[in-house]
């Protein structure tokens, strides 16, 4: 079985979209399957640097089908936006190669009014990236989305708008008491949209039946990271879908049997946007420094990402949640000038010691990391071309990880660039 699904298996912005746009040059489709334009996914290509948030990073390769699948929000203001930007930059050369799947659910103005009234509002904010996320995802759950294949019909498009502005309105004006929306404007505002989304429209489900049936390799694109999905992380302080391997199948409409092997993504320390607990969080000038050398800054919404250690802990957790097979080590480089690294293998609550997150919110903001030493390399590595060639003490950290998660690394990256990558296993080839 060739397929391999990526997932982040910290709280996000791990270098998914710099992997899996590598891993596009053995992939015949990739597609997303979860999230919406919360995610920004970097890649550098040949010094140039692109964010992605709603099409998958396979897009710079030409030739390859992206996918947005049905688990997706979709933000049609962000679409059209990165379709035009992407065009300008000598991609998409053949509009076919991106689909949309006609069952995703649009983000429309009054999710992202009511995300940010909520976040303003409420007496305890989750610091959301304001796409909407949230709101839409509860208006698929409660059956009053609106589905691209819904804007594609006029008719049936403006009715869902007036049924849901009726409900919209009322508390926006009545609870946030802020200027609500005018049915007649949303639904003008979406008709460039409908025009833009017919070209892209497809059953993606069926493409990627027939996909599968003849042979072709799937390359299914995670966003956010394990401790951000709505069951198994920091609640309340997540996002509000399933980030986990589990919801590929779901969120693409390929059956659990057609994904192969699972490749987990994990920085060299720990980083977090947003509030919410962080054990190994690292508020003094170590943070400082991590956030600095790392550029630690969210690539949707420009905030600076909290910093902190490596926390095996909630690695080892993801590692059975998803199935991974093999993990990537990123950002390796950004430890180098680091005299001692740490590494959290449990948590202490009062008297007690942890080796699993707790389930209580309450709970894990009490506890204490217990680190683990190990002196740093204190040698730059973003030049090493093999495993060979890294220093002793880099490689004793990655030995160190893998003894702990009980899990083999197929990939180091010491660099955003593509060259700057050491694959000692790629999930497709197996070699
Ligand atoms: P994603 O959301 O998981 O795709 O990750 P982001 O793109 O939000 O954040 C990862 C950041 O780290 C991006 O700016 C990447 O260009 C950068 N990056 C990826 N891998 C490496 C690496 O190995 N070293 C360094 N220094 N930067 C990296
Ligand atoms: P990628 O794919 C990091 C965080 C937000 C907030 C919480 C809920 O780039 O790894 P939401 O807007 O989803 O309702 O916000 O989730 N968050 C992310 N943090 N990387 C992301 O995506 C994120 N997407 C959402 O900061 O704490
Ligand atoms: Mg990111």
């Amino acid at each position: 079985m060739s397929n391999v699904g990526v997932v982040g298996v910290q709280w996000g912005d791990e270098g998914k979209g710099k992997i899996i746009d590598i891993l596009s040059n053995f992939a015949d489709v990739v597609v997303r399957f979860q999230g919406g334009a919360n995610a920004g996914h970097t890649i550098v290509a040949g010094g140039e640097k692109v964010i992605l948030h709603l099409i998958p990073s396979g897009i710079l390769h030409e030739g390859k089908y992206c996918i947005v699948g049905n688990g997706v929000v979709l933000d049609p203001e962000v679409f059209e936006k990165e379709v035009r930007e992407l065009k300008a930059l000598g991609y998409i050369k053949d509009d076919k190669t991106l689909m949309v799947s006609g069952l995703a659910h649009l983000i429309m103005p009054y999710h992202k009014k009511l995300d940010m009234l909520k976040e303003s509002r409420g007496k305890k904010k989750i610091g959301t990236t304001g796409r909407g996320i949230g709101p839409a995802y509860e208006d698929k759950v409660s059956r009053m989305g609106i589905r691209v294949i819904d804007l594609l019909d006029k008719k049936v498009f403006s009715e869902k708008v007036k049924q849901n502005l009726e409900n919209k309105n009322f508390i926006i004006k009545r609870y946030y008491k802020d200027e609500g929306f005018r049915p007649r404007d949303v639904i003008k505002s979406y008709d460039n949209y409908r025009k833009l989304l017919r070209k892209y429209t497809t059953d993606t489900v069926h493409f990627l039946h027939k996909s599968i049936d003849e042979g072709k390799t799937i390359l299914f694109e995670g966003a956010q990271g394990t401790y951000l999905d709505i069951d198994h992380g920091t609640y309340p302080y997540v996002t509000s879908s399933n980030t986990v391997s589990g919801n590929i199948s779901a969120g693409a409409g390929v059956p659990p049997t057609s994904i192969g092997y699972i490749l987990g993504i994990c920085k060299a320390y720990t980083t977090r946007v947003g509030e919410g607990p962080f054990p190994t969080e690292l508020l003094g000038k170590e943070g400082d420094k991590i956030r600095k050398i790392g550029a630690e800054y969210g690539a949707t919404t420009g905030r600076p990402r909290r910093c902190g250690w490596f926390d095996a802990v909630i690695v080892k957790r993801a590692i059975k949640l998803n199935g991974i097979k093999g993990l990537c080590i990123m950002k390796l480089d950004v430890l180098d000038s680091f005299e001692t690294i740490k590494i959290c293998v449990g948590y202490r609550i009062g008297k007690r010691l942890h080796t699993e997150p707790p389930m209580s919110v309450g709970d894990y903001y009490k506890c204490e990391p217990v680190y683990e030493e190990m002196d740093g390399w204190k040698a730059s590595i973003k030049d090493s071309k093999k495993y060979e060639e890294l220093p002793l003490n880099a490689k004793k950290y990655l030995k160190r990880l893998e003894e702990l998660l009980g899990v083999v690394i197929d990939i180091i990256s010491m660099g955003p660039e593509r060259e700057s990558t050491i694959i000692l296993k790629n999930p497709f080839t197996k070699s």
